[in-house]
């Protein structure tokens, strides 16, 4: 995985015109993959992210017995082994940068009979833990982590379960879906409250393979010792991934860009609403259900944009797509201020930090605060940036490029294949202008 370094040059270019469609969701990769190996029966699962984080995934499970056939153009094969029927690893399971992977993964670990210890690179390697292992240890499992909770992770086998009522201390799906998965095999009843929505597709596609999952306003609840019935999966484009070239398309003069079967669903949805508050032109259509999930067509057209306060109730819906938000912000008039978004400082980097120190080497007056960021917008210049291990700073900065009055090199590019496989060739294939260079 990312065994080699890569640079990005991106360089300005003109208006972006195409309709394409970006890879799967990698939310719904993760799950198809955890969900079908602990089904009873044979999953099929269509438009699957084969990129690095879904892949860590795979293997972890492949490691444990479950026989996973494919990936092969997006599909999937997975003959389920039922919830007790995985098998003791052979050795520690490396899971890359994938903290979806880790933190859920845990979860499923504290029901199993056998001990687990989960590794990741050096980004996955800083990140918080305790998140998890706090309330796993409430239900009574054994948890080891490192100093300050950072992974390796150690799972013991052999616990029994009791089912807990918790009150989420951070908006958190990996945290909620981790006791939700440990819920599986507790004893009672196991109830997640969350303080923000947070993306449900793990208690959507718990639905999907037949798990009664109760949802009442901000509770969600399961019962323990059901089984799961194998099912077929069509994941939708990643919106995550298309928020990239949202941005892209609304910043430069002239662009056009249609984006197809991209998941709508309304806990990822922020990216949309702030680009809109903004002032973006964006159009959503074809709306249509796909396995429980809402996906559409997104049309997006170049509109000059201005700051704003960004809502703080869109910020668990847009977790992800700050980074790009952040360029957009730079190229929108006058003044964006985002607040009420600590978490974006444990993701796989500080992404107000680094950021703003890219942004700021790049000519742009962006002031990181405790809990977001404070954006003035002017002319982007050229300059050499670092992803410091993290995808969605290389690809917001290959964004950027757009604006700049020069290239961007962006140094550690070869992260962008954790999410995004073939980023590249399709950004040039709509205009773009990145050159990649193996360093
Ligand atoms: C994810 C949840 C989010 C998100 C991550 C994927 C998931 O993390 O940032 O990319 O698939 O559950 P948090 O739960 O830490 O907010």
């Amino acid at each position: 995985m990312s065994s080699h370094s890569i640079v990005f040059l991106a360089q300005p270019a003109g208006a972006l015109q195409g309709d394409i469609r970006v890879p799967g969701d990698k939310s719904m990769s993760h799950r198809s993959i955890m969900l079908g190996s602990l089904a009873e029966g044979t999953t099929h699962v269509k438009g699957f992210l084969e990129g690095e984080d879904a892949l860590a995934t795979l293997n972890a499970f492949r490691a444990m017995g479950v026989q996973i056939d494919g990936p092969s153009g997006g599909e999937v094969t997975i003959h389920g082994v039922g919830l007790h029927g995985l098998q003791a690893p052979s050795e520690d399971i490396y899971l890359g940068n994938s903290g979806t992977s880790i933190r859920l993964i845990a979860g499923l670990m504290a029901g199993q009979a056998f001990d687990v210890t989960m590794t990741g690179d050096a980004s996955l390697s800083k990140r918080p833990m305790n998140r998890v292992a706090v309330p796993l240890r409430e239900m009574g499992a054994v948890v080891d982590a490192d100093e300050g909770g950072r992974p390796p992770l150690t799972v013991r086998g052999g616990s029994r379960l009791e089912a807990i009522s918790y009150d989420m201390p951070m908006a958190s799906a990996q945290v909620k879906s981790c006791v939700l998965l440990a819920g599986l095999y507790a004893d009672g009843i196991t109830e997640v409250t969350e303080p923000a929505p947070t993306r449900d597709h793990t208690e959507r596609m718990l639905r999907g393979f037949g798990y009664d999952v109760d949802v009442q306003g901000n509770k969600v609840r399961l019962a323990g010792g059901g089984q799961l019935t194998a099912t077929n999966i069509d994941v939708p484009s990643d919106i995550s991934s298309a928020a990239f070239y949202m941005v892209a398309a609304s910043i430069t003069p002239g662009s056009d860009l249609t984006l197809r079967h991209v998941g709508i669903n309304p806990t990822r949805i922020g990216i949309v609403n702030i680009l809109r508050l903004m002032g973006a032109i964006i159009e959503i259509f074809n709306e249509r259900e796909v396995g429980g999930e809402p996906v559409a067509d997104i049309r997006v057209q170049y509109a000059p944009l201005r700051g704003i306060e960004i809502p703080e109730d869109q910020v668990p819906l847009a977790i992800d797509e700050f980074p790009v938000l952040f360029v957009a912000a730079a190229c929108a008039e006058g003044q964006t201020i985002l607040t009420g978004a600590e978490e974006l400082r444990v993701k796989e980097s500080d992404r107000i930090q680094v950021m703003a120190d890219g942004l700021l080497a790049l000519g742009v007056d962006a002031q990181p605060t405790e809990d977001g960021i404070v954006i003035n917008s002017g002319p982007i210049g050229s300059g050499e940036i670092w992803s410091h291990g993290d995808h969605r700073i290389a690809m917001s900065f290959a964004v950027a490029s757009l604006r700049a009055a020069g290239a961007i090199r962006i140094n550690g590019a070869e992260h962008v294949a954790t999410s995004f496989p073939g980023f590249v060739e399709l950004a040039n294939g709509v205009g773009f202008n990145i050159q990649v260079i193996e360093d």
